[in-house]
């Protein structure tokens, strides 16, 4: 048995074993759609979460309450919730936002979100960029935030971006991504959700972020939140799991990138992850052909093909199998 430290103590490193089950938590209505060049209506954002609860999901962070003159493609999110929380309460699906400062807090409360994310960066550069501070000054704004959300009996997820790389200033230090997981952690979110905004992660690069944060972060508070650009997501989630972590963002169909990340693609499919999980016998609680629906379905408002491998895969067996019979 191998044994990593957090914060001073022995604690047993999961090198081998995998998790029986993961937890998705579906990013595509938000880091997706905040990305496509195309307007998508609110009932269209509406139908697609709708879409991805019948499949299965059950944690969707469906909005974003940041300044609609930063992200127009957003700034409907009330409308978007209002219309899916019948479907959400039903299901027990958990409906989060992210949230960038008191003004957006109070927009996400109103909306009767389950939980808010808030999203800092490992790089100046990109914070500067993404959301027009340094680092320290955005976690100076989030103190209230969490706070405030805390007392209103929300949870808070925390992001980091730029974890393997910043489009601004190339390599981060795994040192840099740790310390400020470790803030983020400390002032009260209960899950670090660490951001390949770029896409350009390897599973050795993977590791040693992992390794980093988990000297400061429970492995289990560990959440990896790949983007495609490089085609290494998949391989990367593999690392993270074989590192024990068991919470994956990621967005059907592919869709999506950020705003801020010029050349980034989207995030890694939901399809993908759940044939990769699935496919080595760990559970996802989704059904891969309703998600592969979804997919397409909002590939189809989009105007674009899924970015999908998988989802294709599934498509084209599915034409076989129809001109055969
Ligand atoms: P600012 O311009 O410095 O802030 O922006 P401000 O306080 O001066 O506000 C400017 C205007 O926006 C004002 O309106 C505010 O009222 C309004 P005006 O007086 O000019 O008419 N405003 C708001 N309106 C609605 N909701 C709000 C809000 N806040 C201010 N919450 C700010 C600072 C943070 C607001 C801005 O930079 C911003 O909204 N940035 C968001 C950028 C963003 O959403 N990026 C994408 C998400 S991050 C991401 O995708 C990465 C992630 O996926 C992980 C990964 O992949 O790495 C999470
Ligand atoms: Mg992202």
């Amino acid at each position: 048995m191998a044994w990593a430290c957090f914060r001073g103590r022995a604690m047993p490193e999961s090198l081998t074993s995998l998790p029986e089950r993961v937890r998705i938590v579906e990013v595509g209505p938000r880091d997706g759609l905040q990305n496509e060049p195309s307007l998508v209506s609110a009932e269209v954002k509406a139908q697609l979460i709708e879409r991805l609860i019948d499949a299965g999901v059950r944690y969707i962070e469906a909005a974003s309450f940041v300044s609609p003159k930063w992200v127009p493609q957003m700034a409907d999110g009330a409308s978007v919730l209002e219309r899916v929380l019948p479907a959400a309460r039903r299901s027990a699906t958990t409906l989060a936002a992210l949230v960038p400062n008191m003004k957006g807090l109070e927009a996400a409360l109103a909306s009767h979100v389950d939980e808010i994310a808030v999203f800092a960066a490992a790089s100046e550069s990109f914070s500067r960029k993404n959301i027009n501070c340094s680092i320290d000054e955005s976690i100076a704004r989030f103190e209230p935030v969490i706070a405030a959300a805390r007392q209103a009996n929300v949870r808070i997820r925390g992001y980091v971006s730029c974890v393997l790389g910043c489009p601004f200033e190339g390599e981060i230090a795994p040192d840099a991504v740790a310390r400020v997981a470790a803030r983020l952690f400390d002032l009260g979110c209960y899950e670090i959700s660490l951001g390949d905004t770029i896409g350009a992660g390897t599973p050795s690069k993977t590791r040693a972020m992992l390794d980093a944060c988990a000297a400061y972060v429970p492995v289990h508070a560990l959440a990896g939140h790949f983007h495609d650009t490089w085609g290494m997501a998949a391989a990367n989630v593999l690392a993270a799991l074989q590192r024990g972590v068991a919470t994956f963002d990621s967005s059907v169909s592919g869709i999506g990138g950020c705003p801020y990340s010029p050349g980034a693609t989207g995030n890694v499919a939901t399809e993908d992850i759940v044939y990769l999980c699935e496919g080595m016998g760990i559970a996802t609680g989704i059904d891969l052909g309703r998600l592969a629906d979804a997919g397409a379905f909002i590939s189809r408002a989009l105007g674009r093909e899924t970015s999908s491998r998988v989802a294709r895969a599934l498509e084209g067996r599915r034409r076989r199998e129809a001109a055969t019979h």
